[in-house]
């Protein structure tokens, strides 16, 4: 485990070049010139493991990795690496964050790592029986549960209870839930050994016949939260009080808490920081996103995954979400690039990266709010999606910002004005 950086905060960091971040990394974080290596170039995962992780495999694909700077989260600073291909994800992440740390920093916290493993039963003979029999083998049912992953439990963790749902018509069927202690992994592989190996057993005390035997990406008993309170003074920028933009971000909120078409586009922002987080620590993206959009909808009406309001001088942000992550297994030891990260990160627990990614995900969506609420997305968006379209233009080294620039200074990001300026800049250099 690497020893936490005394502050997140890299003054000035994205504005130095890729050797003098390295040098920051190699400094600050204890990375090593191997580590380093690895990020550099997209060499981390080489094509022969790569081949070993799926099925005809053809090569390897590189993506962005952005550091989000400025989290204090608890007490603990922390950096957190980002893996995402749209620009304004981590700055703004990191702009927000900073926000937060000057209001004392988010708070937050994880449930315990129950997952639940679902059995489908059909043909009960005898429903209410099938259920009462269910309930009444409890302790037979998680013995055989935890005899399929005995080194679970002797970890303190595996299935520790179990409950019982019944479906009426239109589809009449009976499903067992195992309630699985994970501990540090996402424990896909091990909910589902555990479902199918007390399969039998449900059939045999039930009479019906089992069918679908998988976890439940709904992992709402594994959810994290995170909290920050900003004074409103801290949200004044040149154009507008900070009281205003407090308010903005409350009503923003509002829009996303009555309307799902809002909800949906609210709650990607949300997970444009945490599925970043997700990939770069080597967890199952789909999984997070699945279980958050269903918990947005629990109540019958999808919503926003925060909540924003102004509570007197300060503007209270919340989250709450199912955040199925684990720190082992999966691919978290598999890919040499997650290991380095994960040094970067430098979290203990899986419901510490709950937490974290939780923070994430509200800083994010506070930095979307604010813009929305203010002078619109699109002025940062653009001023970054220009270096996407001076490099689609064919820049490269220190053309992309110059043309980047220049593309901002027109008002005119388009890829026919970029590919004219760097035609122009090539005339006059030759
Ligand atoms: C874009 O990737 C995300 C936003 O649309 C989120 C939002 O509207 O809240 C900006």
């Amino acid at each position: 485990m690497t020893e936490r950086p005394v502050d997140a905060r890299i003054p000035g960091f994205y504005k130095l070049d890729l050797e003098a971040r390295h040098a920051e990394l190699r400094a600050r974080f204890g990375l090593t010139d191997a580590d380093l290596d690895v990020l550099a170039n997209g060499a981390g995962l080489r094509w022969d493991r790569a081949d070993k992780m799926i099925e005809n495999c053809i090569g390897v694909f590189g993506l962005p990795v952005g550091l989000g700077l400025n989290l204090r989260i608890n007490g603990v600073d922390r950096v957190v690496p980002m893996v995402v291909e749209e620009p304004s994800v981590v700055a703004a992440v990191s702009n927000m964050a900073r926000v937060v740390r000057d209001a004392g920093g988010f708070t937050g916290d994880a449930d315990p790592p129950i997952m639940i493993g679902q059995v489908q039963l059909l043909d009960a003979p005898d429903p209410e029986a099938a259920v009462a029999a269910l309930l009444a083998n409890r302790a037979l049912i998680l013995a055989r549960a935890n005899a399929v992953h005995p080194n679970m439990a002797a970890r303190g963790a595996g299935a520790r209870d179990l409950e019982v749902r019944r479906f009426d018509a239109p589809w009449p069927m009976i499903v067992l839930h195992l309630l699985i202690d994970c501990a540090d992994a996402m424990g896909a592989n091990a909910i589902n050994a555990m479902a199918e190996g007390v399969a039998p057993l449900v059939e045999s005390l039930t009479g019906g016949r089992v069918c679908l035997r998988i976890l439940s990406n709904l992992a709402d008993r594994r959810c994290a939260r995170a909290t920050c309170r900003v004074p409103v003074s801290l949200l004044d920028t040149p154009d507008h009080d900070g009281r205003e933009v407090a308010a903005g971000i409350e009503t923003a909120w509002k829009f996303a808490d009555v309307c799902p078409y809002r909800a949906a586009t609210h709650n990607k922002g949300v997970m444009n920081g945490i599925d970043a987080v997700a990939i770069a620590t080597g967890n199952d993206w789909r999984s997070v996103e699945a279980g958050a959009h269903a918990f947005a909808a629990r109540d019958g009406r999808y919503r926003s995954l925060t909540e924003w309001r102004v509570e007197g001088d300060v503007l209270v942000g919340r989250i709450e979400l199912p955040m199925a992550v684990g720190t082992v297994g999966g691919s978290t030891q598999v890919h040499p690039t997650i290991q380095v990260l994960r040094k970067l990160l430098g979290v203990d627990s899986a419901g510490e990266l709950g937490v974290v990614m939780a923070a994430v995900g509200l800083a994010q969506n506070m930095a979307a709010l604010r813009a929305l609420a203010t002078e619109g997305i699109q002025r940062g968006h653009m001023a970054l999606h220009a270096r996407s379209v001076a490099l689609a233009a064919g820049a490269e080294g220190e053309l992309v910002d110059r043309i980047a620039d220049d593309l901002v200074q027109r008002g005119e990001i388009k890829l026919h004005t970029a590919q004219a300026i760097l035609q122009s800049l090539r005339e006059a250099d030759a």
